[in-house]
């Protein structure tokens, strides 16, 4: 067993785990943050994507040692039930969301997309998504979502 320690969600965290541990694994077994889910546990479904020091990634291709003092979000520090992120609001409205097994990676994804890019074309969404799957939707709904959010954001930016 070893210490690890990095930033999610704002808080630092240290836990003891083990040196090969998987990070999607450390983060909803040593963590508890059950929102990232596991899919293929191969990068290929997009389920497990959190962000990294900003940046989408699949959790599940990452060792853990290599989050080492890396900041870190997980669906549960995008927003909360009180105080929804304005991409759950617009996954919400525009009936983005089915099953929901791919909605925490889909909504991190986003949020790595919208904050490069405030404005993302409709095939910049298309290509932010690209390595998330999702089988309910058909994409169309989510891709509204995102680019609803979007709007919302610019406006209460000003
Ligand atoms: S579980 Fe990580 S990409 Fe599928
Ligand atoms: S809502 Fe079911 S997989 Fe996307």
């Amino acid at each position: 067993m070893m210490k690890v320690r990095m930033k999610v969600n704002g808080n630092w965290v240290e836990a003891e785990t083990w040196p090969d541990r998987i990070l999607v694994d450390f983060i909803r077994e040593e963590l508890g943050l059950t929102g990232t889910k596991k899919g293929c546990e191969e990068g290929e479904c997009g389920a497990c994507t959190i962000l990294m020091n900003g940046k989408a990634v699949a959790s599940c291709l990452i060792p853990v040692l290599k989050a080492e003092g890396a900041e870190i979000l997980t669906v549960e520090g995008l927003g909360g039930k009180d105080r929804l992120h304005p991409l759950q609001q617009a996954f919400m409205e525009e009936g983005a969301v089915q099953c929901g097994y791919c909605t925490p990676g889909m909504l991190l994804s986003a949020k790595a997309l919208l904050d490069g890019n405030p404005e993302p074309t409709v095939e910049e969404v298309k290509e932010a998504i690209s390595g998330n799957l999702c089988r309910c939707t058909g994409y169309t709904k989510i891709m509204r979502a995102i680019q609803a959010a979007s709007e919302k954001m610019r406006e209460e930016r000003g």
